[in-house]
């Protein structure tokens, strides 16, 4: 799968753990930064990765900040994009299967590493459930762009 992945200086060691992990899944991995410690605007990342999703020219995108939030509100703004922030594996799970989420937002400074790992491949390895129901939900999100 291609996933575009990007975090603030809050979430860096998080996302180095996850490209390393993605790597050896067999994944290709669109690295959008941050790389180093320096303090910088979470909008600006969760702005490349949605915009690399919404795009098409990646299928999921992984954003990490220190609480997740910040990354999820921002993201979200984009138009067709549906960013979710999971603490753990059942709502990454539902995340996919009842709401169609292509982002999962993480928060480095609330989740331990092996945790989050676990979630990314939750949030990986489960598939839109579109029968009528949930179809007809995800739409209406899609209509208030
Ligand atoms: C940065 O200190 C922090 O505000 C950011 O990583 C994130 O938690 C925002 O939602």
């Amino acid at each position: 799968m291609r996933i575009a992945i990007a975090a603030d200086h809050g979430g860096l060691e998080l996302k180095k753990a996850l490209v390393e992990h993605l790597l050896a899944g067999d994944h290709q991995v669109q690295d959008f930064g941050t790389h180093s410690t320096d303090s910088v605007d979470y909008p600006d990342f969760a702005a490349s990765v949605a915009r690399a999703v919404a795009s098409g020219s990646c299928e999921r995108g992984i954003l990490i900040c220190g609480t997740g939030i910040g990354m999820s509100l921002a993201a979200n703004k984009i138009p067709g994009i549906r960013a979710a922030l999971c603490t753990d594996c059942y709502m990454a799970r539902m995340a996919r299967q009842h709401n169609d989420a292509q982002i999962l937002c993480l928060g480095a400074r609330v989740l331990g590493f092996g945790l989050a790992i676990d979630i990314v491949d939750s949030f990986l390895t489960h598939d839109f459930s579109a029968n009528s129901r949930h179809a007809r939900r995800v739409a209406k999100i899609n209509a208030l762009d």
